[in-house]
């Protein structure tokens, strides 16, 4: 292949792969593998300038935005970084720049941040209220996404943030007032999706029948790019602000923007936006060298994705006089960590039980060294992946550690294949209890039902004891499984027959952690019966629903007596929740539990409620319209609860609405209430409005 031939290959390729990973948020290929691409791109076109197209990729610093968002035009580039892939390329840029510079040897301090893996966003702020938000897009025109970021709990919708002079200042400190937003301020930040908040997240979508993200940024891509900021607004993300890029300060005479970029992060700080607390001041390039291999280390413990630093020319007028090259300008560099990828052998796929009974797939790996750390196993989301990946056992795979959550595999490399690779195939039988697996029509994920499932019985207790159920204090973190793995319990009512003999034996017990636990255990029984219903873990049966159940049944023993006809005619219960009802109490081995915890003694019946003791009527006179899909209720459930508490449900929004209580895929509804200004109430708002 001649070079004109690659070059345009890899043109094709790049673009194609840009639009895979910015619009659609689904990409095919690794970071690694893209950066590769395209640095071979970006070699050849600096050998053969001739070569160069308008459309080439190493042309715009990113995909055109989608259609259906309005355009908003940037009101000054929104600039890229260049890379340098070690400290050696980094003393290669002080040199560089140094040619630049009246003395190419004078003393330059640097900020140094952490380069965020998130997604790019442009806020506007006039008179210090935030008016307008937008994405990056290709650097000039973004997506207007001001109603998505909007829902960012982080973002300040008005600054300065009030905050107490005691969390803003050391006691030391001299006080000095602080200044004033300029009238018309643009500052820039990243948008991301938290860590710790990301496999859960996952999970959820998975067992809600959707498909899994592939990694935080895009989950954070995909949240924020949402045509339907209702659903943003049930995502938990984050922002960090590192930028300004436009100010004005109108005829006020205040709202100086400081000349150091570390006075800038704190100014940020002190109005109030969300800056990222790892930044740091360094005096010269030693300290940007020591940093950047103490972060190397360090970003394996943070709670977002980084995938290098940024290092900044202190003296941001100084930095801006060095000027750009494309879109790189010349006083700022972005050192990038080594990737957090490797290749590896897949050597087998085997089954883990969740709480729920969920089979997950999980890979067992030829272990590898990734980022000082040995990597033995990964996440694979669940089946319907990895055939769509077409990932085999045998395959040599790409592997993705980032910070502490799971390392995922990205995919097979299938050029490798010897032809001895084999197809995984979806479980039959729970692995280990043997019962069979099942697959619910229209979800991704696979069932074991047996609630005497060992592995399962662990996570059920955990769930049990939980509180948000039965609230057992004193019930450790490892207790489920030392009970379960000693033979003491065999299913959840089992913790009522735990003697305190038994309790002793067990490692690390002593009197007094057993009659701790055993006080627990034993105080626990004084709950409520829809704190009961909802620690038995039936699917879809939550504390909202266990509590619908109650009110209507007044009794666990005439729930376990209900069809799924009557239970239906319960306001707010659907048919999946009665089948899923009438399903667990059908069961032989549920209704022995059942018995057990009726014999302990455990509250099955509602007390008679005294007259006096009826709900506040706090939604009384409100008029409320429920559209999209909520994140656990559903729309009767939702509908069963606003009016307990004495509001009132209408079908369409008008201008006597007061509230449009809003969840994923809400349509007209949503954009009616918008135009006639009509509240919009999550369902957590709601819940926190009673
Ligand atoms: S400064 C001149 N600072 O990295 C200003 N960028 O590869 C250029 N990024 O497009 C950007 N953290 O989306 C800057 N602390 C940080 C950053 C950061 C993440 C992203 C940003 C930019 C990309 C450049």
């Amino acid at each position: 292949m001649d070079i004109e031939e690659r070059v345009t290959k890899l043109r094709d390729e790049i673009n194609y792969h840009l639009y895979r990973y910015h619009v659609l948020d689904a990409p095919v290929i690794s970071d690694a593998e893209y950066d590769a691409l395209y640095r071979e791109l970006l070699a050849l076109e600096a050998a053969h300038p001739a070569l160069v197209t308008p459309d080439s990729p190493t042309q715009r610093a990113g995909a055109e935005p989608l259609d259906a968002f309005a355009k908003v035009t940037h009101p000054a580039p929104i600039l890229s970084l260049a890379n340098a892939f070690n400290v050696e390329d980094l003393r290669a840029w002080r040199t560089r720049i140094g040619r630049l510079l009246p003395d190419p040897e004078m003393a330059l301090a640097f900020t140094v941040e952490p380069k965020l893996d998130g997604l790019s966003i442009v806020l506007t702020y006039r008179d210090g209220l935030f008016v307008q938000g937008a994405t990056r897009g290709n650097g000039e025109i973004g997506e207007d996404v001001t109603p998505n970021l909007r829902t960012i709990r982080s973002l300040p919708q008005r600054i300065p943030v009030s905050q107490s002079p005691s969390t803003r200042l050391g006691a030391d400190d001299e006080v000095s007032p602080l200044p004033a937003p300029p009238a018309y301020l643009v500052v820039r930040g990243e948008v991301f999706f938290p860590l710790d908040k990301f496999e859960a997240f996952n999970l959820a979508r998975m067992e809600a029948g959707a498909a899994a993200y592939m990694n935080p940024r895009n989950a954070a891509s995909g949240s924020l790019r949402q045509l339907d900021s209702a659903i943003t607004a049930a995502r938990p993300l984050t922002l960090y602000l590192y930028d300004f890029v436009a100010w004005d300060s109108g005829d006020q005479g205040s709202g100086d923007v400081p000349d150091e970029q570390w006075a800038r992060l704190d100014l940020l700080r002190q109005w109030g936006f969300p800056v990222s607390p790892d930044s740091r001041y360094c005096p010269d390039l030693d300290c940007v060298a020591a940093a950047y291999e103490e972060w190397a280390e360090k970003r394996n413990h943070l709670n977002y994705e980084v995938d290098g630093i940024v290092v900044k020319i202190n003296k941001r007028p100084l930095a801006d006089s060095l000027g750009f090259v494309g879109k790189d300008p010349r006083g700022a560099i972005a050192m990038k960590f080594p990737a957090q990828e490797k290749t590896t052998k897949l050597l087998d796929v085997v089954v883990n039980v969740g709480r729920t009974g969920i089979l997950a797939p999980a890979a067992v790996l030829e272990p590898v060294e990734i980022g000082g750390v040995i990597v033995r196993n990964a996440t694979l989301h669940n089946y319907d992946e990895i055939a769509r990946k077409d990932i085999r056992i045998g395959d040599m795979v790409i592997v993705k550690r980032a910070g502490e959550v799971i390392p995922y595999i990205i995919g097979p490399v299938a050029d490798l294949r010897d032809g001895s690779e084999r197809v995984v195939t979806k479980p039959t039988h729970c692995p280990v209890c043997g019962e069979t697996a099942v697959q619910p029509p229209d979800e991704v994920a696979i069932y074991c039902e047996n609630p005497a499932c060992p592995a399962q019985l662990v996570r059920r207790i955990e769930y049990f004891v939980s509180r948000g159920a039965m609230d057992v204090d004193n019930f450790g973190a490892k207790t489920g499984v030392l009970l379960v793995e000693a033979g003491l319990m065999h299913d959840i009512a089992d913790i009522y027959a735990l003697d305190r003999e038994s309790l002793l034996a067990l490692e690390g017990f002593k009197d007094k952690k057993v009659d701790n636990l055993l006080a627990g255990i034993a105080a626990s029984k004084g709950q409520p019966p829809e704190r009961l219903l909802t620690a038995l873990g039936i699917r879809f049966v939550g504390s909202v629903v266990a509590g619908l159940l109650l009110d209507a049944l007044g009794s666990i023993t005439t729930l376990a007596a209900a069809t799924p006809e009557q239970l239906q005619e319960i306001e707010g219960i659907g048919p999946e929740t009665a089948v899923s009802v009438t399903t667990w109490f059908a069961n032989d081995k549920n209704r022995a539990i059942l018995e057990k915890l009726r014999a302990a003694g455990l509250n099955f019946a509602k007390a008679v409620p005294a007259a006096d003791a009826q709900q506040p009527a706090t939604l009384a006179g409100l008029t409320f319209v429920i559209t999209g899909t909520l994140p656990t209720m559903s729309r009767d459930e939702a509908k069963a609860f606003i009016e307990a508490h004495g509001g009132k449900v209408t079908g369409s929004v008008s201008k006597n609405t007061d509230y449009l209580l809003a969840g994923e895929k809400a349509g007209s509804k949503l954009t009616k209430a918008q135009q006639l200004g009509v509240s919009i109430l999550s369902e957590d708002e709601l819940r926190a409005l009673v």
